[in-house]
């Protein structure tokens, strides 16, 4: 309530300054003309006193404000642009001074004017781009330059338009050589290490090879997994896409608690690519993150990944070798790994994927009903393999959520008719037991509607406008009976804002964690058998699903409300606009881990960073020969 409060007076405060700077180009065009006798440029002229002074207090007020409230500023701007505005004003009228000693009037309102233009200019790039000290000190040097070469020209006393055009083009053409300039410094290197700059230990390192699972007397599951382009059929229609053995989703992997799962990846596809197992706890050796755990594999190459199934839940594989366009195309499948002692359910595995703009489950957009036997058990697997949160709402017969993600639930209790956001990459495990004639339907995607529906004989299609609540997973289940993680010995906070800037040879609008993207991020340095809280602060407008490679984590508290339920364990978690979330992890499974936004196109504009284990390093390259890209 407060920060709506704040921010409307903060939009207030900026209309009058806009107002303030129309109005003195108004007074400008009157002097020397009969209508600068005119009482309403009287009234003008005072509308710039104490109202412009009033709303430019409100401007920092309501944003101290919000940036105390952790919301959508960064904490530098406030500052800055408190010390930046008048400072612009000052400087244009100190620097042009000269001129305003000959007491020529237009020349002082001129100067003014084009002043305050620039002062507010300045607090509006500052309000955008939420820069820290540094772009803050260059944002306030090119706005009063420009301030004070405009303002000069403007009150020369020979042809002052033509000086005014003439230096605006030149100022644009400065600024738009920095901008190619920056766009180029931004590339990264060719190839670099995401351990360069990391203190050394000089102690014996493990190499992140060396972090397998020996071999034991599993019994193995042998699967081939070849990624090729294909034609195949999404929602109708003949498409060019690139699958895992001829389709997309890829084959639904299944293995069953205890067993050892061998996956050779062939690589028929004309770029280099990598698997990697979304949500699985396993070695980090084969965690198949290109440039950190493997070199991509390239075109006519073959990669063996091999680990233990040791949890069991719905889990999905999807290429960590520019996975922003590799998941686009159409590389993905579900993972399902079976518990030790089987059980006699009836299992349905959805897969979720935008295809342009078109939702599909398994390729359709509208799927056949499931016919269900009464009386049986029924699990469906849900999986978005977007990037975006995947609304559903369920109607019809009563269920239980039996996982998030892979994280069973202990005691959950009897749902009907909810509403749930999956978020980006999670998964979601219903289970029911129909009885004759109901049915269970789950439509996916709000407007862009998919329905699942789980039918017996002769049942009808469910009214799935009669959603009771929103399934809130903090208090869903119980806690009673499960272990609690031990208290934290570490924590970090990681503030998540978004504004305009230079990433890799791109300029669009970015994420920032802490103020950094990959690979200038931090690296969450953690040591084996500790347990840590991380907190994601969402200061920008979008939803972030954070994912933690190698672990499991627990999400204790979303805002100020705490988890009372079974406790949710999963990899992965969204953090609405402006939302607080803390998880805690136990680290538990050494190795350098990935850990990123799921909304695969932020974690490309370098929205990643990285868990490592003190003595763990590793010898792959960023970019290099192999052409690794990681996110
Ligand atoms: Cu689904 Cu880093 O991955
Ligand atoms: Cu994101």
């Amino acid at each position: 309530m407060l920060i709506k409060l704040a921010l409307m007076l903060h939009l207030l405060g900026f209309l009058v300054l806009i107002l303030g700077v129309i109005t003195r180009f108004i007074v400008v065009r009157r002097l020397g003309t009969p209508k600068e006798k005119l009482p309403g440029t009287a009234r003008l002229r005072s509308f710039n006193k104490a109202p412009q002074a009033l709303a430019f207090l409100l401007i920092i007020i309501s944003g101290s404000i919000m940036t105390a409230a952790l919301w959508n500023f960064t904490d530098a701007w406030i500052l800055g642009g408190l010390l930046g505005f008048p400072a612009i004003d000052a400087v244009t009228i100190i620097s042009v001074g000269r001129l305003l000693r000959k007491a020529n009037k237009i020349a002082v309102e001129v100067t003014q004017a084009w002043g305050r233009l620039m002062a507010l200019l300045y607090i509006a790039v500052c309000m955008v781009v939420k820069p820290d000290w540094h772009s803050i000190f260059w944002i306030f040097a090119v706005t009063a330059i420009a301030s004070v070469v405009l303002a000069s020209a403007a009150t020369s006393k020979r042809r002052p338009a033509l000086r005014v055009s003439l230096s605006a083009a030149v100022l644009l053409i400065l600024l738009s050589s920095v901008f190619a300039w920056r766009l180029d410094a931004s590339k990264l290197p060719q190839s670099f290490s995401i351990m360069q700059g990391m203190a050394h230990h000089h102690t014996a390192m493990v190499s992140v090879d060396q972090l397998t699972e020996s071999p034991g007397d599993q019994p193995v599951r042998n699967i081939t997994l070849t990624a090729e382009e294909k034609e195949v059929t999404v929602a109708g229609k003949l498409t060019k896409a690139w699958t895992y053995n001829g389709t997309s989703p890829g084959p639904t992997l299944r293995a069953r608690v205890g067993e050892r799962l061998r996956v050779t990846l062939v690589n028929q596809l004309p770029a280099p690519t990598s698997i990697h197992w979304h949500g699985v706890v396993l070695p980090n050796s084969q965690d198949g993150v290109a440039g950190v755990t493997q070199d991509a594999v390239q075109p006519g190459k073959q990669f063996v990944y091999e680990f233990v199934a040791h949890q069991p839940g719905t889990y999905w594989y999807h290429p960590h070798q520019d996975p922003a366009h590799q998941v686009d195309k159409g590389l993905f499948g579900a993972l399902i790994i079976d518990p030790a002692t089987p059980t006699d359910e009836q299992q349905i595995v959805a897969v979720a994927h935008t295809w342009g703009d078109t939702l599909t489950v398994n390729g359709q957009t509208s799927p056949t009903p499931i016919e269900v036997a009464p009386g049986k058990r029924v699990r469906l697997r849900l999986i978005n393999g977007d990037s975006k949160v995947l609304p559903l709402t369920t109607g019809g017969a009563p269920f239980v959520v039996s996982a998030f993600d892979a994280g069973a639930v202990n005691e959950p209790s009897t749902l009907h008719d909810i509403r749930y956001d999956l978020a980006g990459a999670g998964r979601l495990d219903m289970s029911a037991a129909l009885s004759a004639g109901q049915e269970l339907d789950v439509a996916l995607g709000g407007s862009r509607q998919v329905t699942l529906r789980l039918v017996t004989a002769g049942s009808k299609t469910t009214d799935l406008s009669r959603v009771t609540a929103f399934l809130n997973p903090l208090h869903y289940g119980l806690a009673k009976g499960t272990t609690p993680l031990p208290q934290p010995d570490g924590q970090w906070r990681l503030n998540i804002d978004g504004a305009p800037g230079f990433y890799n040879g791109r300029f669009g609008w970015f994420y920032t964690i802490n103020g950094k993207r990959f690979p200038n991020g931090p690296m969450l340095m953690v040591e084996e058998g500790k347990t840590y809280d991380v907190t994601f602060v969402n200061r920008s407008r979008a939803d972030h699903p954070m994912h933690l490679h190698g672990h499991t984590f627990q999400v204790l508290s979303i805002d100020d409300d705490i988890a009372s339920g079974s406790p949710m364990i999963v990899d992965n978690v969204n953090v609405a606009p402006h939302q607080t979330v803390t998880i805690r992890f136990t680290a538990n499974n050494k190795g350098i881990w990935m850990a990123h936004c799921h909304n695969l196109i932020h974690a490309y504009d370098g929205m990643d960073l990285m868990v490592g284990y003190k003595d763990v390093t590793t010898p792959y390259l960023v970019g290099g020969s192999m052409g690794n890209i990681p996110e």
